[in-house]
């Protein structure tokens, strides 16, 4: 079976992030599930400025053109204020524009999410279902990932430790890639 080509998307820019951790961990596992991942850094984009929309920032430009020449985008977000964080929504936004120019149109979505509070990230995960809505992407619905008390399921350096949360992402994983491999032209 071919690879699969996804664009990561993590909602942290934090350099310990435990969202941009897990979506490290969903890449080395997803190799053996024939997902390449790549992860994009959106912390490179500016705010979005509808005035320059016509023209992209490159660094727009390199990240629209990554989704649209992959196969589908997985998500990883934190929650922030019940929400996902700006940043995120800011790399949406970009990704959706100009008008007629959506990168994210018809695109299968997975999203996981990883919090440190006891809800794993649950509001922020339903709130991007609906934001996914607006762009036309087709996200996955189970199996759900939402990781509760992240500082208990990754080291210091980084690397997911839970062995039910590592079982967890590989279901999802697997799921991911049958999804994906739906939506194949
Ligand atoms: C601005 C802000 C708002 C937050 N709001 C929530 C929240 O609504 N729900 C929640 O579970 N955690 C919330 N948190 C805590 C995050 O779950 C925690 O900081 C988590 O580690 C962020 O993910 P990261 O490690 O990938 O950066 C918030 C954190 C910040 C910085």
């Amino acid at each position: 079976m071919n690879t699969l080509r996804i664009v990561g998307l993590s909602g942290s820019l934090r350099e310990k992030s435990y969202n941009t951790s897990l979506l490290r961990a969903a890449k080395h596992y997803g190799v053996q599930h024939g997902l390449e991942i790549e992860i994009a850094d959106i912390g490179l984009l500016p705010l979005f400025n509808q005035d320059d929309e016509q023209s992209v920032p490159a660094h727009v430009g390199a990240l629209k053109e990554k989704i649209e020449k992959a196969d589908g985008v997985l998500f990883v977000t934190p929650e922030y204020n019940y929400s996902i964080p700006g940043v995120l929504k800011n790399a949406i936004d970009w990704a959706t524009r100009p008008y007629g120019k959506n990168s994210l149109n018809g695109k299968p979505a997975g999203i996981m999410s990883v919090s440190m509070g006891s809800l794993g990230g649950a509001r922020a995960q339903y709130h991007l279902r609906q934001i996914l809505v607006g762009p036309n992407m087709y996200v996955m619905n189970h199996p759900e990932v939402m990781v509760a008390a992240a500082h208990e399921k990754f080291s210091e350096a980084g690397e997911l430790i839970d062995e039910s949360t590592q079982k967890k992402v590989k279901e999802f994983l697997v799921a991911f890639a049958e999804w994906v491999r739906k939506f194949e032209k």
